[in-house]
């Protein structure tokens, strides 16, 4: 498949590159210009993608480990040599600014390599039998075997990384999978099965399917045959498909309002608001452990602040395709407008705004609030915007607090150097990750990750994935000394 952006193309089937039936058009999140049209997956593909997936999981669960590990270094050494195409991809249909596409894609080199060295890891365990009387002689062991048929839907923010971390570890545990991209950006995920293909990966093994919203919907709740759901998105599109997918395992990866502190004693004011501006405005603020609500000690409460402010005015705001740009658009106008009311309900109830809060089309100006309120959706849902609220706090249990007055609990970062607080914040704050140090934003990909209350369920990271893609079987062996 030859795509490149201002293109049509199809979806992938089979090994095959399918261009019959309707066409959605994906246009530029920066100017609206047209990206290409993508041929829309019916129900009809989909109910055909499982019967392919099905009947190929006894081929891919006996490809020996060394072919696994093959393909996806095959894979990650496409993704290296193709590394300037998928950065103009992904900032194409996703608006994300050049500079972090190319980040992006440098990420899903990690989680494909990453993916092909986990193949050598994948052990069992011996378990030892003869433990009552009567048992002598008895010993078992425990291998874990492919799940099987695994849909797998991505979002727009890392149309590549994210795709990685659910294909990846598909691969390495022997598992048939349909990878199903969000509406905004086929074309990147498109361009991942064609090399996955190339490095031959069986053809009926892999289905990229551009289907809508509302058909993926009905597959996870229809199609029995499907054993593992992999969903990273919004918390509510991912807990009404669970609620909706009967017997099968699920997988969620969810959003938040991620939070951190800085505590008085942190040595470096001027790189942690750097570090704090980049992680709540980078991408324009559409991470799910993007900085949202930053809890500082009321000593260096004001320092902050205006080094935060000073950063925030600083960033490059505009076109993604820029070198020099941090901050790009939002995935579509309508997320815009939708920020600039959040703001403006903060700002009426009394907030103050200490930067930004402009709009022009769907970019948002990096955006700095403090004096909010709980019930305010600045504060307690998730933006995914250029948006960060900064309160002081004075004992550090409020602060504590603060971080865990949420319903989300994916990652929290931590800027103190007492080791009695951070082991106290390990241990209280609800979240999948503490990040101590840095902003919450923080991730590095082979590492566990996911969250807890709204934020999902199980966990991502390749080898959490392996686990989560993969189940124990027992082998129990007697009588045979
Ligand atoms: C996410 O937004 O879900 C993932 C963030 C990341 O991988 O950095």
């Amino acid at each position: 498949m030859k795509m490149r952006p201002g293109t049509q193309t199809g979806f992938l089937l089979c090994g095959k590159e399918w261009n019959e039936g309707e066409t959605l058009e994906v246009r530029s999140p920066w100017d609206q210009g047209l990206v290409g049209r993508v041929t829309q997956a019916t129900r009809g593909d989909a109910r055909q993608a499982v019967n392919h997936a099905v009947a190929s999981i006894r081929r891919t669960r006996a490809l020996p480990r060394w072919k696994r590990k093959e393909i996806l270094e095959d894979v990650t050494a496409a993704l290296i040599d193709q590394k300037e195409r998928f950065a103009q991809l992904i900032v194409a249909e996703a608006g994300k600014p050049i500079r972090l596409a190319r980040a992006e894609v440098d990420r899903a080199i990690l989680t494909f390599k990453t993916s092909a060295e986990e193949t050598s890891r994948l052990g069992g365990e011996t378990i030892p039998l003869d433990l009552t009387e009567g048992n002598e002689g008895r010993w078992g062991l425990v291998q874990r075997f492919p799940v099987g048929p695994i849909l797998a839907i991505t979002p727009s923010n890392f149309p590549l990384n994210l795709a990685a971390h659910k294909v990846g570890p598909a691969i390495a545990a022997g598992c048939p999978f349909i990878l199903k991209p969000a509406p905004q950006t086929p074309f990147t995920a498109l361009a991942l099965g064609e090399i996955i293909l190339k490095a031959g990966w069986p053809q009926e093994a892999i289905a990229v399917l551009p289907l809508s919203n509302a058909d993926t919907a009905w597959l996870a709740e229809k199609e029995d045959r499907i054993k593992l759901v992999t969903f990273t998105g919004s918390s509510k599109v991912g807990w009404e498909l669970k609620a909706h997918s009967g017997r099968k395992r699920v997988l969620l990866e969810l959003g938040s309002n991620a939070a951190m502190i800085v505590h008085g004693d942190w040595p470096d004011l001027d790189d942690a608001a750097l570090r704090t501006a980049h992680a709540a405005f980078g991408h324009a603020g559409q991470s799910c452990i993007s900085v949202q609500r930053v809890f500082v000690q009321r000593t260096v409460f004001q320092t902050f602040l205006w080094k935060l402010v000073d950063c925030a005015k600083k960033l490059a705001v505009g076109d993604p395709l820029d070198e020099a740009t941090d901050v790009g658009p939002l995935i579509r106008p309508a997320e815009a407008e939708r920020v600039e009311a959040w703001i403006k309900e903060a700002v009426d109830g009394g907030a103050k705004l200490v930067e930004g809060g402009e709009r022009h089309g769907s970019v948002v100006r990096p955006t700095v609030l403090t004096g909010t309120q709980h019930s305010m959706k600045v504060r307690d849902e998730e933006a995914f915007g250029p948006v960060v609220v900064v309160e002081p706090y004075d004992d550090f249990e409020e602060a504590l607090a603060e971080v865990n007055h949420s319903r989300y609990g994916l990652q929290a970062g931590l800027l103190t150097r007492d080791a009695g607080r951070i082991l106290t914040a390990f241990r209280e704050i609800e979240v999948g990750s503490l990040i101590v140090g840095d902003t919450p934003s923080w991730r590095l990909d082979p590492m566990p990750y996911g969250g807890v209350k709204d934020s999902g369920i199980g966990r991502e990271g390749v080898r959490s994935a392996i686990q989560e893609m993969t189940e124990p079987r027992m082998l129990v062996m007697s009588g045979l000394n």
